[in-house]
């Protein structure tokens, strides 16, 4: 499986864990790589760290639950290189409570990032991916998706994800752009090492292949799904989760 040389690939929440490990590994592998997050430094910091390993990269500041931030990282890309070909939906947050004690708040903070911000990214990344009738678009979803105590609104956001992933490999597959998820397990990010001790400990004791998982077991998943061979591979959701969702509870 491979990606062609000077591929323009889109990562937003890129600034640390999962999205920079799919961004190194994307230059790594020949792509050019707009890292996107909203966090002005870390995304400086990464695009800088995948220049100094020789590849190309550009560092975008913005926000996924904007449209017109959504459209410049587009812009930006188009500018830059003049094409989008991947596009990797990453960015999320969490916001866990019981349903009994979930705030608006809290609701709609999470289904914004999670949710509402890929749908604003695809939307701004079809139309060139149309024009060109190539693209592949790479949602990060959840093993949540499938129900987590305390995350009503992010396994909302996660099974909508899978759902706008189901629809838009159906809408856009005639472009020659495929649409696939990726539900990963626990993997090791700062996200997850925000998630109380306890807890963590108690979803890493359900994992079958008994590690928790590495942002470059995302990044694999991910070429795999963006790799120019991968044009037959669509409307799919993998679950990366070293066997969690398999109903074997160790
Ligand atoms: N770590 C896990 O165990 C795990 C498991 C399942 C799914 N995921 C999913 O993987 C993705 C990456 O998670 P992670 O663990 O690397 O999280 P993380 O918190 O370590 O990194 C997320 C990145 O997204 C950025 N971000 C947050 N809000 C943003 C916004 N509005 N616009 C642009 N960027 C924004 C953050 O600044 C951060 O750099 C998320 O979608 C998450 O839901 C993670």
């Amino acid at each position: 499986m491979t990606i062609k040389k000077g591929r323009v690939a889109i990562v937003t929440g890129a600034g640390q864990g999962i999205g920079k490990g799919i961004s190194l590994k994307l230059a790594e592998n020949g792509a050019r790589v707009v890292v996107c997050d909203i966090n002005e430094e870390t995304v400086r910091n990464v695009a800088a760290e995948i220049v100094a390993n020789g590849h190309e990269a550009l560092a975008v500041a913005g926000d996924v639950g904007s449209k017109s931030d959504c459209l410049s990282f587009v812009q930006s890309a188009l500018q830059r290189w003049g094409t989008v070909d991947i596009l990797v939906n990453n960015a999320g947050i969490i916001r866990d409570a019981f349903i009994e004690n979930m705030t608006e708040e809290q609701w709609d903070a999470v289904l914004r990032v999670n949710l509402k911000g890929a749908f604003l990214c695809t939307q701004a990344a079809m139309k060139p991916m149309k024009l060109q009738n190539y693209g592949r678009i790479i949602n990060i979803s959840s093993s949540s998706c499938k129900g987590n105590i305390g995350q009503a609104n992010y396994a909302s956001a996660k099974a909508g994800i899978n759902a706008l992933t189901y629809v838009a490999a159906l809408e856009l597959a005639r472009y020659g752009i495929t649409v696939n998820s990726i539900c990963p397990g626990v993997i090791d990010t700062p996200m997850a090492r925000s998630v109380p001790q306890k807890i963590l400990d108690r979803w890493i004791a359900t994992i079958p292949t008994q590690r928790i998982g590495h942002p470059d077991d995302m990044a694999y998943m991910v070429l795999a799904f963006a790799a120019e061979e991968a044009g037959y591979l669509n409307g799919q959701t993998i679950f990366v989760d070293g066997g969690m969702q398999t109903g074997l509870k160790m």
